[in-house]
């Protein structure tokens, strides 16, 4: 018998430990330093694989439901997108095209089952995308959708290989680094943490992601021990 696939809106379960773990995450972030609290938020990791799209997607939805807040999830992994699977929504008109400055951002908004929380996909393919990232089309683009959205959730490409996560720290209130238990080498998360602190990133916390137990932990980084091995 031919099962239909499940999407993450029959998956997710709001009484889950994944999605308690994400409400934990969002209220931790939000108001880390105490100022106005965050609405934008960068979700990256140092190498691909380590759960980037996984984690700001439950995250999306748990802010969504929970909260009630006018919610948008940007696909800005122009590389290896996946949010227009995830969510099930067209992929193109996207990121790409308001990039490109063939669409407004808004034009780009796609509805999901849950009424306050929309995509915008990642878009066409193309072979380049990395200076598409560097004018001010970019940062006009997240104001605008700032402007109309609560709260913005981005997935992005990972920090190490590729120069786009860096460059849109500068658009969000905040970057949350996902790290994947057991497998990311400490140096490597480090280096990802520099690289991020160097283009003046705001950086709010680690989620690390535990395949075998299937749940992402939240830690402040200040206390993850990133900030002794900087002394050293
Ligand atoms: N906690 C988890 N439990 C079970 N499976 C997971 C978990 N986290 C991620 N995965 C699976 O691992 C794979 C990689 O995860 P995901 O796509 O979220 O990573 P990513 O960092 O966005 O990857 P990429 O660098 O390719 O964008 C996916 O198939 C995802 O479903
Ligand atoms: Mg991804």
């Amino acid at each position: 018998m031919e099962e239909k696939k499940q999407t993450i809106y029959d998956v997710f379960d709001q009484e889950s430990p994944i999605a308690t773990e994400m409400r934990r995450l969002y209220s931790n972030i939000r108001h880390i330093d105490g100022r106005a609290a965050k609405r934008s938020f960068l979700v990256t990791s140092a190498n691909r694989g380590e759960g980037k799209s996984t984690v700001a997607s439950h995250l999306a939805l748990t802010v969504a439901r929970f909260r009630g807040k006018k919610s948008l999830i940007v696909d800005a992994d122009l590389r290896r997108p996946r949010l227009h699977e995830i969510f099930n929504v067209k992929k193109e008109p996207g990121l790409l095209e308001c990039l490109m400055g063939e669409i407004d951002p808004l034009e780009a908004v796609k509805d999901t089952p849950i009424e306050n929380l929309k995509v915008i996909p990642a878009g066409r393919r193309v072979k380049s995308p990395a200076h598409l990232f560097e004018g001010e089309v970019m940062s006009e683009i997240f104001e605008k959708i700032k402007f109309y959205y609560d709260i913005v959730i981005v997935d992005s490409a990972p920090i190490i290989p590729v120069s786009d996560p860096m460059l849109i720290s500068s658009v969000v209130d905040g970057v949350i680094i996902v790290l994947l238990a057991g497998m990311t080498p400490r140096n490597v998360a480090m280096r990802a943490k520099n690289i991020l602190l160097d283009a003046n990133a705001n950086l709010l916390g680690v989620v690390v992601n535990n395949l075998s137990e299937v749940l992402p932990y939240y830690y402040d980084y200040r206390y993850y021990g990133y900030t002794e091995d900087e002394k050293t």
